[in-house]
C-alpha cells in the first residue's frame, strides 16, 4: 500500500451516478453520470427516475474511473459505498454493484455515511482535516451543523434543517422566479447585479425566542413563502420583477443565517475549523460571507472546490480511505442500504 490503500467509492444516494479512486488522501479518478436533465422538467427529483439512470450509468462510470486512474479492480485495496442517508432504491443501485464487484474480487466492503463523506472529501483538497471541525453541510437534501472530533469514529449533530433544505429553498425560489431547475447556480449568477439588501427577507430561527430550542437548527420554508408573497404582491400591482434584487435578498438571508449559526457553534465548541460541503456549498456568496465573517473570529474556512462539493464518488472513497487507514473493520458483505443512516453512525 505505497503511499496509503487504493480505495474506490460508489456514490448513488441522489441523481449522481459517481465512481472515485484514491489513493491514500491523493485522488486518482472522479467519474460522474448526473441524471439531473431527466428531472429538470419536473422541478425536482424523481426517486424511481434517479434509480433506472444510476442502473443504466453504474457500469460505463466504473469502467471511466478504472481507465481514468490506470488501474485494475484486482489493484484496489478496498470498495466503499454510500449506504445512506439518502433515497432508497438509488442507494440499493450503489450497494448491490459494491457487493458484486466486492464478492467477485474477494476485496473488503465499507458501507459508509454520505454526510461523513462530504465532510472527508475536503482532504483530498486541503490534507488533513484539523479535528474538532465544525462542518456545514448543504445540499438538496440536507442542511446540517456537525461537530467533527474523528470523522473515522462518529460526528455529533448540532443541527439541522427543520424543514427544507437550502438547496431546496434555491431550488424553489428559482422555479417561482421561472429560472429552471437545479435553482442554485442560476440564483447565485443572477444576484450578481442585484442589490441583496433591496428586500428584507426573513431570517428563519434566529429570534430571541426560537433560539433556545433551535440554536443551530435552520428553517428555509417561511423564507421562500416570503419571497413568493412578495413576487405575487407585484404581479397583483402588474409591475415588472426585479429578479437579480429578489435572487440577491434571498440568497442573502439564506447565507446570512448559515454562516452565523456556523460561526456561532465554532465559536461555542471552541473550534478553530469550518468546513463546507454540499450543492451550496458552490455559492459564491455563500464561501465569501463565510470566509469573512470567520476571519474575525481567528475561524479558518475550507471549502472544497465545486465538482468535489456536489455529490460524487471521490467523496465516498475518501471516506473509505480514512477507515481503512485507521483500522476500521470492513461492512459485512449483506449490508443494508438504509434511506435514514443516522449521523452516529459512520460505517454500516
Ligand atoms: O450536493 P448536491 O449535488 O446533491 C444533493 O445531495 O442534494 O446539491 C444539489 C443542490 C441543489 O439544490 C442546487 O440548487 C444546489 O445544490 N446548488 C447551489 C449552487 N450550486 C448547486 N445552491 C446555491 N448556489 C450554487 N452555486
Ligand atoms: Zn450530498
Amino acid at each position: 500500500m505505497a503511499d496509503g490503500p487504493l480505495v474506490l467509492g460508489i456514490e448513488t444516494s441522489c441523481d449522481e451516478t459517481g465512481v472515485g479512486i484514491v489513493r491514500g488522501h491523493t485522488l486518482l479518478a472522479d467519474a460522474l453520470a448526473s441524471s439531473v436533465d431527466q428531472h429538470a422538467r419536473f422541478g425536482g427529483v424523481v426517486p424511481e427516475v434517479a434509480s433506472r439512470a444510476h442502473l443504466e450509468a453504474i457500469v460505463p462510470t466504473m469502467r471511466r474511473a478504472l481507465d481514468e486512474a490506470k488501474v485494475t479492480l484486482a489493484d484496489i485495496d478496498a470498495i466503499a459505498v454510500t449506504a445512506g442517508p439518502g433515497l432508497a432504491g438509488a442507494l440499493l443501485v450503489g450497494v448491490a454493484a459494491a457487493k458484486g464487484y466486492a464478492l467477485a474480487t474477494d476485496k473488503p466492503i465499507y458501507g459508509v455515511n454520505h454526510l461523513a463523506a462530504h465532510v472527508a472529501v475536503d482532504t483530498l483538497e486541503h490534507g488533513p482535516l484539523p479535528e474538532p471541525a465544525i462542518a456545514l453541510l448543504v445540499s438538496g437534501g440536507h442542511s446540517s451543523l456537525l461537530l467533527v472530533d474523528d470523522v473515522t469514529a462518529g460526528v455529533t449533530p448540532l443541527g439541522a434543517t427543520i424543514d427544507d433544505a437550502a438547496g431546496e429553498a434555491f431550488d424553489k425560489v428559482a422555479r417561482l422566479l421561472g429560472l429552471g431547475f437545479p435553482g442554485g447556480p442560476v440564483i447565485d449568477r443572477r444576484a450578481r447585479s442585484g442589490d441583496a439588501a433591496a428586500i428584507p427577507f426573513p431570517r428563519g430561527l434566529t429570534a430571541a425566542k426560537d433560539l433556545a430550542a433551535h440554536r443551530y437548527d435552520f428553517s428555509f420554508s417561511g423564507l421562500k413563502t416570503a419571497v413568493a408573497r412578495w413576487v405575487e404582491a407585484r404581479q397583483r400591482e402588474g409591475t415588472t420583477i426585479p429578479v437579480a434584487d429578489v435572487a440577491a435578498s434571498f440568497q442573502e438571508a439564506v447565507c446570512d443565517v448559515l454562516t452565523a449559526k456556523a460561526i456561532e457553534a465554532c465559536r461555542a465548541n471552541g473550534v478553530e475549523t469550518l468546513v463546507i460541503g454540499g450543492g451550496v456549498a458552490a455559492n459564491s456568496r455563500l464561501r465569501a460571507l463565510a470566509t469573512d465573517r470567520a476571519s474575525k473570529h481567528g475561524i479558518r474556512v475550507r471549502v472544497p472546490r465545486p465538482q468535489l462539493c456536489t455529490d460524487n464518488g471521490a467523496m465516498v472513497a475518501a471516506l473509505g480511505s480514512h477507515l481503512v487507514a485507521a483500522g476500521v473493520a470492513p461492512s459485512r458483505l449483506d449490508l443494508p442500504a438504509d434511506s435514514a443512516m443516522p449521523l452516529t453512525a459512520i460505517t454500516a
